[in-house]
């Protein structure tokens, strides 16, 4: 797991003042273009869920980068992916919040009947940074009364002290950076 964790994080970019300055970008597309550090990446993500969330019914992925990683995750696992999109994109009806993001503001959109009520679901994104987006997306599986079993990440930026912010949701990371 070691080796496999050095792997994906020397296929992580930092690219500085991206998108705006004083901001440290986290560029997974060497991560995306190399297949063996993806497939560690998912490897890992698979083997933690199958420890900690054995009986888990749905991965919902966060618009856009939980996208990339989500769906393979889910069909390793078996089970159904649900897409979590930036506010507009999904036909209705459908159950919105709004947050406050590391730079920005914006709304997340789930459809009513995409996961349905007492199901369990497993969220997953590329990066949790301040929290305010994984927070949104846990207030959204409330709103359809379904349970969130963990918020499972690649990267975590824990300066940003989003594990607190996502209190009292479980959450897990691959790669940690101050
Ligand atoms: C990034 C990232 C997470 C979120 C984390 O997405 O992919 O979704 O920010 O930030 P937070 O923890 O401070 O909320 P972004 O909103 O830039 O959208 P994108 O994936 O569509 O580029």
């Amino acid at each position: 797991a070691c080796e496999r964790l050095q792997r994906i994080r020397r296929h992580v970019r930092l690219v500085p003042d991206f998108p705006s300055p004083g901001v440290l970008f986290r560029d997974i597309s060497p991560l995306l273009k190399d297949p063996d550090a993806f497939k560690a990446a998912i490897d890992l993500l698979e083997t933690h869920l199958r420890a900690t969330c054995p009986r888990v019914d749905y991965i919902a992925g966060l618009d856009a980068r939980g996208f990339l990683f989500g769906p393979p995750l889910a069909q390793r696992l078996g089970i159904g992916f649900v897409p979590i999109r930036k506010k507009g994109k999904l036909p209705g009806p459908t159950e919105s919040v709004s947050y406050a993001l590391e730079y920005g503001q914006a709304e997340l959109e789930i459809q009513s009947d995409a996961v349905e009520p007492g199901k369990k679901v497993v969220l997953v994104d590329d990066l949790l940074a301040t929290g305010g987006t994984m927070c949104a997306a846990c207030e959204l599986m409330k709103r359809l009364k379904a349970e969130v079993l963990e918020c499972l990440v690649v990267i975590e930026l824990l300066s940003l002290k989003g594990a607190e912010k996502l209190q009292p949701f479980r959450r897990h990371s691959l790669l940690q950076y101050d």
